[in-house]
């Protein structure tokens, strides 16, 4: 990259003005601010941030720190940090590494593809401003999710949690290429209650939180048992619900939940987590209830 004045990271590590001015020093501390004068009018460099990000090559290599130093520009995002190091990847000691692996796809909040640790709390980066994470002076750590597998650096397969959606049938069964006619008519009391469960991103946070799921369960968690009670409730989704309630009931199912309520406190998206696994467990025992008497 070309060297400017705002340019933090000279090729030569100096940090050298252009017009061959003397260079100011580089700040140690992880944030820095430094301005110096050229003797042709003052410019000034950035802040920098210091990230710290666990790299990994893949699952069952070693994972390791490595910290880089990033100009802040306002408005700054986590994933412009990492694509300012995927372009300069040179950790803060000044040794040549490679380009770390994330993955993102909306850029806002949406996809949910972006999900990590960023200084142990789960969250999308591409909504996590750099401006608003505090510091204290400390490095802003990314990690990767820990409940899903790895693939390499901050990039997580999150395979299981759609494979779970497919489990419960998370959809309303309209396909088809016929005429079905305009669809059951939904009062607006539902619909206002039904719309915030419709906003899961499947980003996993609530996975990552609960301490219910791990790796080597089957517990398909509350994003889940939440879709389950989004399209129960639907009166052509309704026509699943049998089947979602067998697997409610099944391994993995609500019955899991150990109503922590680690996984409501999480979600970015304000979804009623709590309330919805109350819903789905109550008609899982009505269900079950029905079972017994043969209905
Ligand atoms: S209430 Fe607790 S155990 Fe249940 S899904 Fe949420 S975090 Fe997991
Ligand atoms: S319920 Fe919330 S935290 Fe869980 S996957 Fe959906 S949006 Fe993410
Ligand atoms: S990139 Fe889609 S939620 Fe962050």
């Amino acid at each position: 990259m070309k060297a400017t004045v705002l340019d933090a990271t000279a090729p030569d590590g100096s940090g050298a003005p252009p017009g061959g001015g003397a260079a100011p020093a580089m700040s140690a501390g992880p944030i820095a601010e430094q301005a110096a004068g050229d003797g042709n009018g003052s410019y000034r460099r950035p802040r920098t941030i210091r990230i710290r990000i666990k790299r990994q090559a893949g699952p069952d290599a070693e994972a390791r720190w490595e910290d880089f130093d990033v100009p802040q520009r306002p408005g700054m995002n986590i994933i412009s940090c990492l694509q300012w190091i995927a372009a300069h990847p040179v950790t803060a000691d000044g040794v040549a590494t490679t380009a770390p692996v994330w993955d993102a796809g909306c850029l806002e909040e949406i996809c949910g593809a972006c999900t990590m640790l960023i200084d142990g709390k789960v969250r999308q980066s591409c909504s996590a401003l750099v401006e608003k994470i505090s510091t204290d002076g400390e490095p802003i750590t990314l990690e990767p999710m820990t409940k899903f597998p790895l693939v390499r650096d901050l990039y997580v397969d999150r395979s299981r949690l759609f494979n779970d959606l497919k489990r419960v049938k998370a959809w309303v069964p309209i396909d088809g290429t016929y005429d079905l006619g305009p669809g059951p008519r939904i009062t607006q009391k539902q619909q206002e209650e039904r719309y915030p469960l419709s906003r899961c991103i499947s980003c996993g946070c609530c996975l990552e939180a609960c301490p219910q799921y791990t790796p080597v369960n089957r517990f398909v968690g509350a994003a889940v048992i939440s879709q389950v009670r989004l399209f129960n409730e639907h009166p052509t989704g309704s026509a699943l619900k049998d089947h979602r309630m067998k697997e409610m009931m099944s391994e993995g199912g609500v019955g899991d939940c150990s109503k922590a309520g680690n996984c409501v406190q999480v979600c970015p998206k304000d979804i009623p987590l709590l309330e919805s696994i109350a819903r789905v467990q109550r008609d899982a025992t009505w269900y079950a209830l029905k079972k017994l008497i043969g209905q």
